[in-house]
């Protein structure tokens, strides 16, 4: 069952802001020591030098999330 005390928001064109206790565990089932920090911003771009971490690349890639890129894709549509 979910902690009702993690929330996760998506950044605009951005990371997902993971807020709340949680434990991050690497694909080697390795725990990544988050202690101390409160929040972590999780890189959705797949840009990242420091993944699973944002370190802001997705910002000089001119990174799209999905929603935005196919609101974009309707406004253009609409327009013809
Ligand atoms: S979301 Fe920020 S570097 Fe990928």
């Amino acid at each position: 069952m979910a902690d009702a005390n993690v929330t996760i928001t998506a950044r605009p064109n951005g990371p997902l802001r993971v807020e709340g206790p949680i434990r991050l565990i690497d694909v080697d089932g390795t725990e990544i020591n988050l202690e101390g920090k409160p929040a972590v911003s999780l890189c959705r771009c797949g840009a990242s030098t420091k993944k699973p971490f944002c370190d802001g690349t997705h910002s000089k890639i001119g990174f799209q999330a999905a929603e935005a890129a196919v609101a974009a894709e309707q406004r253009a549509a609409e327009q013809k």
